[in-house]
């Protein structure tokens, strides 16, 4: 068996696996720079590893061995011969900073997925999944995290003006609902942004549920309230002119009903906001992209096994276009536009009964 295999093949493929291991530890790297605030120390100026401990307040020790992997991983330039490291601009810009480059937070992913590693692969043979509750609190950390920095940067000039003339009703004002809002930090933005329209945000978590209501109270917004409900409850009366969904559909026990309830609860001329992962349905048509590994991958180990572990349908993080299209119809939508969202993995369903 063995003489038949292709020697360069394999040892091309095992330089490209032990890649991947790599990656993943790198990403565990990031997340300790982060969280530590080594990142942020670095891109204050250029600095030894005794320098850098001591501006961040941390042990030299574990600082240079650190810097040994970002450095040998790309992330950190080093000049030997001064044995100074820097931060180049263009990796601060994607580390560091209140932009919406910065994906540092994003890198808690892992260690939060790999806590429940285990659960996951032993619901191959039982069947089930791991329920939502398994993955908090640091699921909602997580989520509040990682899409903090994207809403400040994206939601009121990037995202939201993908359906035209959206922000003039909001301006105008309209009532409006957020569905699976999490730690509500659209909500609130959407909120202090056009303060004539009156915004309710529905998540089933409390804890969740919690922490937006005390970010509209910090932020004063008398228009902004958040409500414990599982969404496939959702009351059609009295009706919205405009319900969104950031990333809140594909994980959901029951998406088609979701679905229809956010239909039913629209008023005649109301809008539909859904924003979900940007995939193709067909695993074949995937091929190429670059996040689809990321999102399939996110999907067995949070996405589906939440909805599964309910008996729900299991939709998956990759869910698609096509088959999006396709339950937002069954749903009652006559009229789906489909637009990029500004950044590479997300799509904007504009939807009308
Ligand atoms: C991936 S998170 C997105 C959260 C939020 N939209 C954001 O962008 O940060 C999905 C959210 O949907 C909530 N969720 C899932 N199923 C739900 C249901 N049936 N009813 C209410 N909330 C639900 C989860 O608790 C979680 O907060």
């Amino acid at each position: 068996m063995t003489e038949h295999l292709d020697k360069r093949r394999v040892q091309d493929f095992a330089r490209s696996l032990f890649g991947h291991y790599t990656s993943g530890v790198l990403t565990l790297m990031v997340d300790i720079g982060y969280k530590t605030g080594l990142f942020e120390a670095l891109a204050r100026g250029a600095a030894t590893s005794a320098a850098l401990a001591e501006r961040a307040g941390l042990h030299e020790r574990y600082v240079r061995e650190w810097l040994g992997a970002v450095t040998t991983g790309g992330l950190v330039d080093y000049d030997a011969a001064s044995g100074v490291f820097s931060l180049p601009p263009e990796h601060a810009a994607c580390l560091t900073g209140t932009s919406s480059r910065n994906l540092a937070a994003n890198s808690q992913v892992l260690a939060m997925l790999a806590g429940r590693l285990s659960k996951v692969a032993g619901c191959f043979r039982a069947g089930g999944g791991v329920p939502y509750s398994d993955f908090r609190p640091d699921f909602t950390e997580y989520q509040d995290v990682s899409w903090r920095l994207l809403y400040d940067g994206l939601l009121l000039k990037g995202f939201l003006p993908v359906a035209k003339g959206l922000p003039e009703r909001l301006r105008a004002g309209i009532r409006v609902a957020d569905i699976g809002c999490g730690t509500g930090h659209a909500v609130n933005l959407m909120a202090r942004e056009f303060p004539a329209s009156t915004f309710v945000g529905y998540d089933f978590s409390a804890e969740a549920i919690e922490r937006a209501r005390a970010e509209a109270r910090d932020m004063g917004l008398p228009n902004a309230r958040f409500e414990v409900l599982d969404v496939t409850m959702l009351p059609a009366e009295p009706p919205f002119d405009l319900i969104t969904s950031f990333d809140a559909v594909h994980d959901q026990r029951d998406p088609a009903m979701a679905l229809r309830r956010i239909a039913g609860a629209l008023a005649a001329d109301g809008t539909y906001f859904m924003l979900e992962p940007r995939a193709a349905t067909g695993l074949e048509d995937n091929v190429g992209n670059p996040f689809a590994a990321y999102l399939y991958g996110m999907s067995v180990l949070h996405c589906m096994t939440v909805s599964l572990a309910e008996g729900g349908t299991g939709l998956g993080t990759a869910w698609g276009e096509q088959k999006a299209r396709e339950m937002l119809r069954e749903a009652g939508f006559r009229s789906i536009d489909v637009a990029a969202a500004p950044g590479p993995q997300n799509s904007i369903y504009i939807c009308r009964r």
